[in-house]
């Protein structure tokens, strides 16, 4: 299973690329508003070179499907290794899979996000997309069950041998990435606040602050019982 994280903030993904836990990022354009990346091609193009060899899922923001099409191309153009984030439908509801399709006939990678059910899953997998992203807290913000569609997807996608792998998206908590990777999830992307969450617990802080105060203890015994220090 991999972990990618979910930020176009170059500190943070620069951090946890170094602690050797993620496999690659997501982004779209709020989290590039939300992290201060205002030229997107700047962005990208920085994000791609620092993470490179691993995948940078950038997404296109056009409704109008030959434009979406063009705009992957230039994402291509820009780092092999950006693979572009085509929805599964337009604003007005019109399916994107022949964009899908297109690009990776052409070589170029999709990721057929803001998936919401099996049935969109069923046909960007169908289109050939490399990874499927499956917005489970969106899922969940409607009342479905985030985890029965992951673990759906994923069996649905082994038992007929599709090569498309789940991204789940949308964390909003630690509990929705454990559910997701119970699930069976392929990739989670984590937004770098659920990481720090991961990584702390309370009792952990406790035991090492007892293990160094007593090592404190031992260096001030063995001080006092060798008149050392
Ligand atoms: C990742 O690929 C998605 O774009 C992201 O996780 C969406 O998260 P949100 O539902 O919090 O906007």
């Amino acid at each position: 299973m991999q972990i990618f994280i979910d930020s176009a903030s170059i500190s943070e993904i620069e951090k946890w690329l170094d602690m050797g836990v993620i496999d690659g990022v997501t982004t779209n354009p709020t989290i590039m508003l939300k992290d201060g990346v205002y030229d997107m091609e700047r962005g990208a193009r920085e994000i791609a070179a620092l993470v490179n060899p691993l995948p940078v899922c950038v997404e296109v923001t056009t409704n109008d499907l030959d434009e979406m099409i063009a705009q992957a191309r230039r994402f291509a153009s820009w780092a092999s290794n950006i693979v572009t984030k085509i929805p599964q439908i337009t604003e007005d509801g019109v399916p994107c899979y022949g964009v899908i399709k297109q690009l990776e006939t052409d070589g170029i990678k999709v990721n057929g996000t803001a998936a919401m059910s099996l049935g969109q899953v069923i046909l960007a997998a169908k289109a050939g997309a490399t990874y499927v992203s499956i917005f489970g807290g969106r899922v969940a913000d409607e009342g479905g069950n985030a985890p029965e569609v992951i673990r759906m997807a994923v069996d649905w996608l082994e038992h007929w041998d599709y090569k498309s792998k789940i991204i789940t998206g949308s964390i909003r908590s630690v509990g929705d990435v454990l559910n997701a990777v119970t699930a069976g999830t392929h990739i989670v992307t984590i937004p770098p606040q659920f990481l720090y969450k991961m990584a702390d617990h309370k009792y952990t802080r406790e035991t090492v602050r007892q293990f160094l105060d007593d090592a404190e203890k031992a260096l001030q015994m063995m001080e006092s019982v060798t008149g050392a220090g």
